[in-house]
């Protein structure tokens, strides 16, 4: 049986990683490793925390002990690695997090995968999980590619782009088996209700105000959850050592779009009257460093390796705002305590 060692697995993109793997792979044990920080949700894996071939491990990336010793007593095959300090707003109000994990998290683990694997780079990958977000901003047109430079303007995007950058010369200098992919952002069930969609979703539900940063205008390039779960195991099986792959739902939508569409959603499954809730859409002051627009090229990971989205936006949505209704005490339960903090301090600031 394989090792596979998934990192962040309790998390939104990791979690529809792991139960992908555990269901279409029975000959790979998978070894689930999350801190379950507050992102952290075990309740997102409750349908497969009894399969046989899943293990979690609650630990620290930021442990260099732990992890080498993780290594040495597990004996991973490979290793996907999502774990991460994730959402924007927080890496400007404590960036040091973001430093910890996303930095020194991914190089502990890229150094235990190093002494495990050392006269064997081939036969053993490791798979980093990035952002489109180290690119930097894109004006009106053109497209993030694989060769477009780094460009970091949040310590979020920089501590990514600095984790990426550590993945490649680890690839460079030592010839390990290392491939990267640069996503899009997601949207889905189980996403954390810190970001733009749950967030608006949750307030929607509860008549609460849509907090909309500047002028609502920037631009995100949407893709489904599972749909990213889905690219990330075709590059795990077929990518090539020392690539990137850049992911994306060739679907751009500026904030404000994204928000009245979503009340017309909502309005509609909550029987409300069509436009209720856009009177809930408050601007308020800008992200600092804010990108304004993100749009991937995702045509080298279609022309090599087939990949391509599969879900379609309208469909994805819906799907997306149905299961937050159908699942309102998942929400309950991960808004309450310490989030409710964090959104006083966020969102009164504004
Ligand atoms: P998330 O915040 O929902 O989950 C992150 C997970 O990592 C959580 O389960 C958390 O407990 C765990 N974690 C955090 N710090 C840890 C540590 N020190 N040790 C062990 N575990 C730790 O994030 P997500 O949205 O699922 O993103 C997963 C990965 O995908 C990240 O690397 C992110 O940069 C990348 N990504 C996300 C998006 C997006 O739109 N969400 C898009 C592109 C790439
Ligand atoms: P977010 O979901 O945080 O993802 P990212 O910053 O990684 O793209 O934000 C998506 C977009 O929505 C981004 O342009 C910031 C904006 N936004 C708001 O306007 N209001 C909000 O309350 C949040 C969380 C985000």
């Amino acid at each position: 049986m394989k090792k596979i060692l998934i990192t962040g697995g309790a998390g939104f993109i990791g979690s529809h990683l792991v139960r992908l793997f555990v269901k279409k792979y029975p000959a790979y044990h998978v070894y689930n490793l999350d801190k379950l920080t507050y992102a952290g949700n075990l309740e997102n894996l409750k349908d497969i925390e009894n399969a046989p071939n899943y293990t979690f491990v609650k630990g620290d990336i930021v442990d260099t002990e732990f992890v080498l010793q993780l290594f040495k007593q597990e004996q991973f095959d490979d290793v996907i690695h999502l774990a991460a300090e994730s959402h924007v707003d927080r890496s400007i109000y404590s960036p040091m997090d973001f430093i910890y994990t996303n930095i020194i998290g991914t190089a502990n683990l890229l150094n235990a995968a190093r002494s495990a694997w050392e006269h064997n780079y081939d036969e053993h990958r490791f798979y980093h999980i990035s952002t489109d977000e180290v690119y930097g901003s894109l004006g009106e047109t053109g497209y993030f590619t694989e060769k477009t430079p780094y460009s970091p303007h949040s310590p979020y995007s920089a501590s990514k782009a600095s984790s990426d950058h550590l993945v490649r010369a680890y690839h460079d200098t030592f010839g390990m088996n290392n491939v990267i992919s640069n996503c899009s952002n997601n949207y889905g069930p189980n996403q954390f209700p810190e970001k733009l969609i749950p967030l608006c979703i949750n307030n929607i539900l509860h008549n609460k105000p849509l907090p909309v940063y500047g002028t609502g205008k920037n631009i995100r390039d949407w893709l489904y959850v599972e749909d990213h779960a889905k690219a990330i195991d075709v590059i795990f099986h077929k990518g090539l050592s020392g690539q990137t792959y850049n992911i994306g739902g060739n679907n751009e939508w500026t904030n404000i779009d994204i928000v009245k569409k979503l009340i017309e959603i909502m309005d509609e499954e909550l029987g409300r009257p069509q436009g209720t809730s856009l009177s809930l859409i408050t601007y308020v002051k800008d992200r600092a460093g804010h990108d304004l627009r993100y749009a991937i090229d995702a045509s080298k990971l279609k022309n090599e390796l087939g990949w391509e989205p599969s879900i379609k936006f309208t469909e994805g949505f819906r799907l997306t705002v149905k299961w937050y209704l159908n699942n309102q005490q998942w929400l309950q339960n991960v808004t309450s305590g310490a989030y409710q903090k964090y959104y006083e301090q966020m969102y009164t600031q504004h």
